[in-house]
């Protein structure tokens, strides 16, 4: 009862408390500081509160003792409860460690937004792990953990670091629609929509449009939302990804790989060379080292004689694409031949064997994109082959997809003709190649799967605000 009587004021005749973030802290050591954010972690004694505050920038060890831990507040206090904390901060004693190696001795506090306790309490409701959709529904309260909030830390810091490589290498950042009337990678995944009476979709790629950038702003990139209406549940498959997309002018297939070979070792330095982010990698993927140069470089035919000698087989499929089944009903596996899609799981176990980055290139025409160049055909090879390539990482599989691009306009209108594409809407597209064609190539990378491979986890689902897969929007 005594405690309901006890009615917190900060004390005026004190030294003003400066307001600083958590992570600013180091500086303003054995200063009076002011503080706000939320309980993270909790640990009532007798007569001492020991606090974690948590407001994004970092973690705060916070002791609440003598009167400002007697208030009914704090003895009420909840989990997430947004705080403000006033006090002085103190370097913890010797053989004692906490966040940034200090703790925030409290003269003055007070609840901001108390959470609920008992059955609506935090971790009451995020403890229904055992349901996947469940934990999918509390995204926004998963959020608040260590580990999902570390994650997304580090994705900020990936796209700075993304933003300077490709900086540093003249390129400039455009920022193209996400409401469009072409598809880039097929119509099968493509999500369309009703605008204003006309049928539009939902970007897939910016690729054509950087194309377009070429002549005026010269080589660019953008980091922007792509979609894709792909059933796909698997654990690197998202409808909704950033993408990050780069397109160049003048160079060669060769080039190409060099160029994204470059960018992505840079951006892994540029993480490592800096000590938050450093710090992030450290705490998620513990093993990680940075990718030796050069990357290994395997041509698509060659990745095919590889699966065969590694006894990697593939589903056996009828003309409708369907798996066949043998006698026993399991599915029939046979040998890869030349012009078979080297689909996900067979991708996995080769880069798995490998354990380093690789680049498949070379695919053939018939799987791949309308806008891709072919390679000079060698005298009684049926197949066509085409000037792209596939960057494969350990763990997850394709993270780069990029590609020499058709320059002259009669083979891409050849190529429009071959899968079917009406012309009339990619006019725009075409005529980069009727005003000063010139040779160019580009690529697109998944940030989440980028992610999934730099911080070890298991599916890009973690590695996305507010991941959307088939049925899901929510939250
Ligand atoms: O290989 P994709 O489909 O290539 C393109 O879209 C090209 N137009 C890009 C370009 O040349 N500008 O996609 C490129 C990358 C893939 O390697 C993969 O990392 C990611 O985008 N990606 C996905 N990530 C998550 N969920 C999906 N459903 C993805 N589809 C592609």
């Amino acid at each position: 009862e005594d405690s309901k009587k006890i009615v917190l004021e900060e004390d005026a005749s004190l030294i003003k408390a400066k307001k600083a973030k958590i992570s600013q802290l180091t500086e303003l050591r054995s200063q009076r500081v002011r503080v706000f954010g939320w309980v993270h972690r909790l640990r009532q004694q007798k007569d001492i509160i020991f606090l974690v505050v948590r407001d994004g920038t970092g973690y705060l060890q916070t002791v609440l003792s003598g009167r400002v831990a007697q208030t009914y507040q704090a003895l009420t206090l909840t989990l997430e409860s947004s705080v403000e904390v006033v006090g002085t901060l103190q370097a913890v004693p010797e053989g004692k460690t906490a966040p940034g190696g200090h703790e925030l001795i409290v003269d003055y506090w007070q609840v901001v937004g108390a959470a609920p306790g008992a059955e609506d309490a935090f971790t009451n409701r995020l403890n229904e792990k055992s349901d996947p959709s469940i934990q999918a529904d509390l995204r926004h309260l998963v959020l608040r953990g260590e580990t999902a909030s570390s994650v997304l830390r580090l994705r900020a810091f990936l796209l700075t670091a993304f933003r300077d490589a490709l900086t540093s290498h003249s390129l400039i950042e455009v920022t193209p629609p996400c409401l469009v009337q072409t598809q880039v990678e097929g119509g099968a995944t493509l999500f369309k929509f009703d605008y204003y009476g006309q049928p539009a979709f939902l970007t897939q790629s910016s690729q054509l449009y950087l194309e377009t950038c070429l002549p005026s702003l010269g080589d660019v990139f953008c980091v922007q939302e792509s979609f894709r209406a792909e059933n796909s549940h698997t654990r690197r498959h998202l409808s909704e990804y950033t993408h990050l997309e780069a397109e160049l002018a003048f160079i060669t297939f060769s080039d190409l790989m060099d160029h994204i070979e470059d960018i992505i070792c840079k951006t892994v330095d540029l993480l490592l060379a800096n000590p938050i982010s450093a710090a992030l990698v450290k705490q998620l993927n513990p093993s990680f080292e940075p990718p030796a140069r050069p990357f290994l470089r395997i041509s698509y035919v060659d990745a095919i004689k590889w699966l065969n000698e590694h006894g990697i087989k593939r589903p056996e499929e009828d003309a409708e694409g369907n798996a066949v089944k043998d006698e026993s009903g399991q599915t029939k596996m046979v040998e890869h031949a030349v012009g078979d899609d080297i689909a996900e799981a067979a991708e996995r176990q080769m880069t798995d064997i490998i354990g380093t980055p690789v680049f498949l290139y070379g695919f053939p025409a018939e799987l791949k994109a309308f806008y891709m160049k072919k390679m000079p055909g060698k005298d009684g090879e049926k197949t066509v082959f085409t000037e792209s390539c596939d960057l494969l990482m350990p763990n997850v599989g394709e993270i780069v997809g990029g590609s020499m691009r058709i320059a002259d306009m009669e083979e891409l209108i050849a190529a429009y003709k071959r899968e079917g594409i009406d012309p009339e809407p990619y006019y725009w597209f075409t005529d980069q190649r009727k005003y000063g064609t010139c040779e160019h190539g580009g690529y697109g990378l998944g940030v989440e799967r980028f992610l999934a491979w730099l911080a070890n986890r298991f599916t890009v689902r973690e590695c996305s605000l507010y991941p959307r897969w088939p049925g899901r929007a929510t939250p």
